[in-house]
């Protein structure tokens, strides 16, 4: 069970978080509810850029928001004074709203439309990632229109391949993602950027894949990446400014997953930085400006769900289902993934499991199962049931799937609590339905 620091049973048998007791928030709120821990977030921000700080001295983080995108997770990000990626014109507008400056912001996707690039460069974007050929034409086209020089860094494939456990090198090119630095495609986008007139080339990025585990891979991946930043001073001579790591460091959802203090989240960077500073020395390469792009480890554990139980199946001597008030639409991850999660009966948080149930949600859909067998208390309607780990690609992939209102996001910090996204009423459900005056 994932107690982490801010978390613990209180002294009347509740899960309380940040301060909080959970029993308590669901009764003031409602369910389903996501309870995201602000100090966590930013204590995990802090460790990241002080071990880049200490370790390295030269670079900072940009959080991968769509592990979690509102206004109010931005404005936590310009209060930290960290980068944030954004991958659409959706999360542009909503840092734009929050009042974060996107010169701090780095812009991905495979596919980034005209009006997307248009609305990022009026707002003066800090960089965008260059995912495929057709970007450098693109930007270098629309920059040029707007008499700018646009900065860019392209997302290359080292072919490293990391699993949650384990990782595999591989010449592998068939991704839609970047650009292969095995075949000449990741030089040759070089070229192209540093020959784009309206286009500063400031750097390279790549990403090795999500919920890693396996920090060897990381190594590698820097190992990859410091050659081609050789080769492209031999074969160009041109001096990458910028690497950018990616994210993808792995979080506890379960007891099969390792579970870190923030102090052992930051080994990843630690590793990260030694194997750059290594690669620096023996390779003579000038000192690229770091950067890491975590979004998982930022927020998952920040986040727990809170439903409230219903009704209960219990088909004897197969399974008992504790029905709860939310499921896939709030959390996709187990039916799209079989992402394993834990939780607690936080009303009962005290007392001994005695039964095996699974946790189901209310979609009219069978893989609807939170979590497979889990061990709880006698469970009753009207009991409050937390889930752990879920403050990341949680509330970012909710959707309205049999026209269920998405949920409320409350932030708690140290005994208080705010709403920072409002539970979505019916009305919102049909705000944009409109039935054309013949069906009427
Ligand atoms: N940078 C890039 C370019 C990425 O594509 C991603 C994640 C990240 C950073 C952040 O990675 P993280 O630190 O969060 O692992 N929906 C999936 C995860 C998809 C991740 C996509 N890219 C899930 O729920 O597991």
């Amino acid at each position: 069970m994932n107690f982490r620091d801010t978390m613990k049973i209180n002294d009347v048998g509740h899960l309380e978080i940040g301060g909080r007791d959970t029993v308590e928030l669901a009764k003031e709120y409602g369910t389903p509810l996501y309870v995201m821990d602000e100090s966590y977030i930013r204590r995990v921000i802090r460790a990241y850029k002080s071990a880049i700080e200490s370790a390295y001295g030269h670079g900072n983080l940009a959080y991968a928001s769509k592990a979690f995108s509102s206004m109010a997770i931005y404005s936590v990000m310009k209060s930290e004074g960290v980068n944030i990626d954004v991958v659409s014109g959706g999360e542009i507008y909503t840092a734009l709203k929050a009042g974060f400056d996107i010169k701090n912001a780095y812009f991905h996707g495979n596919n980034k439309l005209i009006s997307e690039i248009e609305l990022a460069m009026d707002n003066g974007i800090g960089v965008i990632v260059v995912d495929n050929i057709e970007d450098i034409s693109m930007i270098d086209a629309i920059a040029n229109e707007k008499n700018i020089v646009q900065d860019v860094i392209i997302r290359t494939n080292p072919g490293v391949e990391a699993h949650t456990h384990s990782y595999i090198q591989t010449a592998k090119v068939d991704s839609k993602f970047g650009f292969s630095i095995s075949n000449d495609d990741a030089m040759t986008a070089v070229k192209a950027a540093i020959a784009a007139k309206n286009v500063r080339l400031r750097g390279l990025h790549c990403h090795i894949g999500s919920q890693i585990f396996d920090k060897h891979a990381f190594v590698v991946a820097v190992d990859v990446m410091t050659d081609f930043i050789v080769e492209i001073k031999k074969e160009l001579n041109y001096d990458i400014d910028e690497l950018n790591m990616g994210g993808g460091f792995g979080v506890h959802y379960t007891d099969e997953d390792p579970r870190y203090t923030i102090e052992e989240y930051c080994n990843y960077v630690k590793i990260i930085v030694n194997a750059l500073n290594d690669a620096i020395e023996t390779k003579r390469i000038k000192k690229p400006y770091l950067m890491i792009e975590p979004g998982r480890s930022v927020v998952a554990e920040a986040g727990i769900t809170l439903y409230t139980v219903g009704t209960i199946k219990d088909i004897r001597g197969i399974r008992k289902y504790i029905n709860i008030d939310g499921g896939m639409g709030d959390n996709i991850r187990p039916a799209l993934y079989e992402a394993k999660y834990e939780a607690i009966n936080s009303t009962r948080a005290n007392e001994n499991p005695v039964e095996k149930v699974s946790i189901a949600g209310k979609c009219c859909e069978s893989g609807d199962v939170i979590i497979k067998d889990v061990l709880m208390p006698k469970t009753v309607r009207g009991d409050i049931i937390a889930v752990f780990t879920t403050g990341a690609y949680g509330y970012s992939m909710a959707s309205n799937y049999n026209r269920n209102p998405i949920p409320a996001v409350v932030l708690v910090n140290d005994g208080k609590s705010d709403i920072i996204v409002k539970r979505e009423s019916y009305d919102d459900i049909i705000r944009n339905d409109v039935i054309p005056s013949r069906l009427k």
